[in-house]
């Protein structure tokens, strides 16, 4: 990508995400609604026992505590008692299916889709190359439906604290969104509730699938957890919480994330950005530079609770974990000898199918790799080969 497109690009996606509730935008392949949908989510949420970061200093002090060899235990991090409330959100999000006249083999399955840390709802679908890094228009060419969102405290909804935005009331907006798709509210055209949901999530965002199937296994069909792992002993948090190189937000940029408290933390710069997300030589420096400026903060309390080990039980829906081969996050850069079925494939013993993919040439940021296609291929290939 060549500056002049990237600067095009960085427009584009302003113009893309200051759009107004409910407009409908359509092309040749696809018809896709916008929505800001009002939710109220209940959620047992952990409470922060430490004061708010008052500097940079302190961020990196706390990063290297909890990344220390013996780890900080997380009980020192929260209050003993959680904390149960009920709170009103705004959450954005978008419907897209195939348009009229498009093959639409699969339009009555819908994937709801949760992005991870440091992106919102775009990174489903980036106006950049989108033949090469949109997942929606993938997901479309298939004939499936798709509802993506931007998660609380990222894009156009709500903001809430980085002392409070984590993995709980994640689920519980997740949850709660689930509720109205399946109720055949803010499904477009659609106009009924679909035939089946399966969640898709990245990273963060497949912590809060699991999450929520672990909760009710019921929420769900089927599950596509990408850029992530079961497995404890590839699991990289520490050495990821070091590369990211993470400051305060509004210490980077007071204008961008004035309204984000001190617990917003993000990456420094694309060298940091690309450490841990992306892998070598398998990427567009143009695109990770891309991400990098149209990234979002992450609450530190997400940061926290990203990597609990979910485990449904009893779960029965097709799954598909699929992560980058040389991902640094979930396999300290090696997906390969089988460390993605260790616990998963225990985990998923009860799934109608189970399938574990170390994708070749690409690292955790999946998405945005130059052969992400092939990884959306995986996807819906999974799913349509199980019925959904
Ligand atoms: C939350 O939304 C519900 C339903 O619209 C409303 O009845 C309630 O008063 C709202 N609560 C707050 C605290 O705004
Ligand atoms: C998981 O195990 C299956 C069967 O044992 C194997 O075919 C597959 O390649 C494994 N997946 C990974 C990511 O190692």
């Amino acid at each position: 990508m060549t500056p002049q497109l990237l600067k095009h690009a960085l427009l584009a996606a302003t113009a893309l995400w200051a759009g107004t509730a409910q407009a409908t935008s359509t092309t040749s392949k696809r018809t896709c609604n916008s929505y800001k949908i009002p939710i109220t989510a209940s959620s047992s949420n952990l409470v922060w026992a430490l004061p708010p970061f008052n500097n940079n200093f302190e961020v990196v002090g706390f990063v290297d505590a909890i990344a220390a060899r013996t780890g900080a235990g997380s009980s020192a991090l929260f209050q003993p008692a959680p904390q149960t409330v009920s709170v009103n959100y705004t959450i954005a999000a978008t419907f897209c299916q195939p348009a009229r006249g498009q093959p639409a083999a699969h339009k009555d399955t819908v994937l709801i889709a949760t992005h991870g840390l440091a992106y919102d709802g775009s990174y489903w679908d980036p106006p950049i190359d989108r033949q090469k890094y949109s997942f929606v228009d993938y997901a479309i060419s298939q004939g499936y439906s798709i509802f993506y969102y931007d998660r609380l405290g990222t894009g156009d909804s709500s903001r809430v604290s980085g002392y409070v935005a984590q993995l709980n009331n994640q689920v519980a907006v997740l949850a709660e969104l689930t509720k109205l798709v399946r109720a055949g509210k803010y499904v477009g055209s659609l106009g009924k509730p679909p035939k089946a949901v399966v969640y898709v999530g990245h990273s963060f965002g497949s912590t809060i699938s699991i999450q929520a199937v672990a909760n009710d296994v019921t929420a769900a069909d089927g599950l596509v957890l990408t850029g992530y792992t079961l497995n404890s002993d590839v699991l990289n948090g520490q050495g990821t919480a070091e590369i990211s190189a993470l400051r305060i937000a509004s210490t980077l940029n007071s204008h961008r994330w004035s309204q984000l408290d001190s617990g917003y933390v993000t990456q420094v710069d694309v060298y940091a950005n690309v450490g841990a997300f992306f892998a070598a030589p398998d990427y567009d420096p143009a695109v990770a530079t891309f991400a990098q400026q149209t990234r979002s903060p992450m609450g530190i309390v997400e940061l926290v609770t990203s990597q609990v080990p979910v485990r449904p039980v009893g779960y029965k829906g097709p799954t598909l974990l699929i992560s980058g081969q040389k991902d640094f996050i979930m396999c300290k850069s090696d997906c390969d000898g089988g460390v993605l079925n260790v616990t998963a494939a225990d985990v998923f013993s009860t799934a109608k199918a189970f399938k574990a993919v170390s994708y070749p040439l690409a690292g955790h940021g999946i998405n945005l790799h130059l052969n992400a296609v092939g990884a959306f291929k995986e996807i819906t290939d999974f799913l349509s080969t199980n019925g959904l």
